[in-house]
């Protein structure tokens, strides 16, 4: 990408991006520098600037909102089915409440990941790291040297095998993640069961395909920003695994393409964003849809938000293909099988704004 055109003008973009990683400052150390104006790695090419007037937001519609209390009994448990069926088919995307997750978690949850960004960059910088083994990392732009467009946001990821050491957390979100991490792992086997009786699936269908197993929470903190206009949060993509269940603080940024519009996900206090990933659509044999989202840039700040995402056993030599059940003669596979290790890694190879969908790749 070195030397990428720009307009008529070229620049040393390698250059500026190994400046800016080697700051391991992110994002926040701009905005501490007391800097007015956003760096060009971050600024979007004016083409896709000029794209996106086209795509403004309708706000009369809104993504489903799913109220979970009354899912232990049968005739509330059968309407929240409906809702999460008809969300998943048509949106990919809903937000759910009374989802059994108390508010002092959540809240416990983005303090914690405010206080770590808020540290002084000398303790953060320990936590720095590309290194995709690694349990705990922090930078900024997971994908800075492989996508076209840096985004405005920084992020720390903690995967979870079946066992992590605490101790390997920073102390300043340490205890409020591990409890977060318990109640979220709980609400993702709960929506597995919706989401397999949702298919006609026994109840327990996708939770025995292992689609929550090891799961990993990225915490992303976006500073505001000087030039919202000229950048993203987060670039246009779709999650790769099964599910995602996201927590975000009350300032919006969030949005979902539907009907080819850009429509805000609001923050409700206390409730969860849920979307459904490109292997649940697989799974799924397209039933499901995994919608494209994003999150644009804002001048208010911090926005901060908590993705866990439920992407399979990673470590295991595993394939999945579309669930037996769902195909037939007159509804055939549209999906080849994936073995996991593979499709996992391919996507540390691109950035987060390739086009090319990763699960396009096995469509049959
Ligand atoms: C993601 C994502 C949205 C947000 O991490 O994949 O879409 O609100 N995050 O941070
Ligand atoms: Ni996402």
């Amino acid at each position: 990408m070195a030397g990428a055109v720009d307009g008529d003008q070229q620049y040393d973009r390698m250059k500026m991006l190994k400046a800016f990683d080697q700051t391991e400052a992110g994002v926040k150390g701009l905005i501490d520098s007391g800097l007015t104006k956003i760096p060009k790695i971050f600024v979007r090419p004016s083409e896709e600037l000029a794209q996106d007037q086209l795509t403004y937001t309708n706000i009369q519609v809104q993504v489903p909102v799913i109220d979970l209390s009354g899912i232990l009994g049968a005739n509330g448990r059968k309407k929240i089915v409906d809702q999460v069926r008809i969300a998943s088919e048509t949106w990919g995307f809903f937000q759910v409440v009374n989802h059994g997750i108390p508010p002092t978690v959540l809240d416990g949850m983005i303090d914690g990941i405010r206080k770590f960004n808020e540290m002084d960059v000398e303790e953060k910088r320990r936590y720095y790291t590309r290194d995709n083994t690694k349990r705990v990392r922090y930078s900024s732009n997971y994908d800075l040297f492989t996508s076209k467009t840096a985004n405005w946001r920084d992020t720390i990821n903690f995967s979870f095998p079946d066992q992590i050491d605490s101790e390997e957390l920073p102390a300043s979100c340490r205890d409020s993640t591990m409890e977060y991490s318990n109640h979220v792992k709980i609400l993702g086997k709960t929506l597995l069961e919706l989401l397999s009786e949702a298919l006609e699936l026994s109840p327990d269908h996708l939770y025995n395909m292992e689609c929550s197993k090891g799961h990993r929470i990225t915490c992303h903190y976006y500073p505001a920003c000087p030039e919202p206009q000229l950048t993203l949060g987060i670039t246009k993509h779709s999650d790769l695994g099964f599910l995602t269940i996201l927590l975000q603080n009350q300032i919006s940024g969030l949005q979902v393409l539907y009907q080819n519009q850009w429509v805000n996900i609001e923050p409700i206090p206390g409730g969860l964003v849920v979307n459904i990933g490109d292997l649940l659509q697989l799974v799924s044999n397209g039933r499901f849809i995994s919608n494209k989202h994003r999150v644009i840039a804002n001048s208010i700040g911090p926005r901060i938000s908590v993705a866990c995402f439920f992407n399979g056993p990673g470590g295991k030599d595993k394939t999945y293909g579309p669930i037996k059940e769902l195909i037939s003669e007159e509804n055939p596979a549209k999906y080849r099988d994936v073995p996991l290790i593979e499709y996992l890694m391919g996507f540390l190879k691109t950035g987060l704004d390739d086009e090319n969908r990763r699960i396009d790749f096995y469509k049959l």
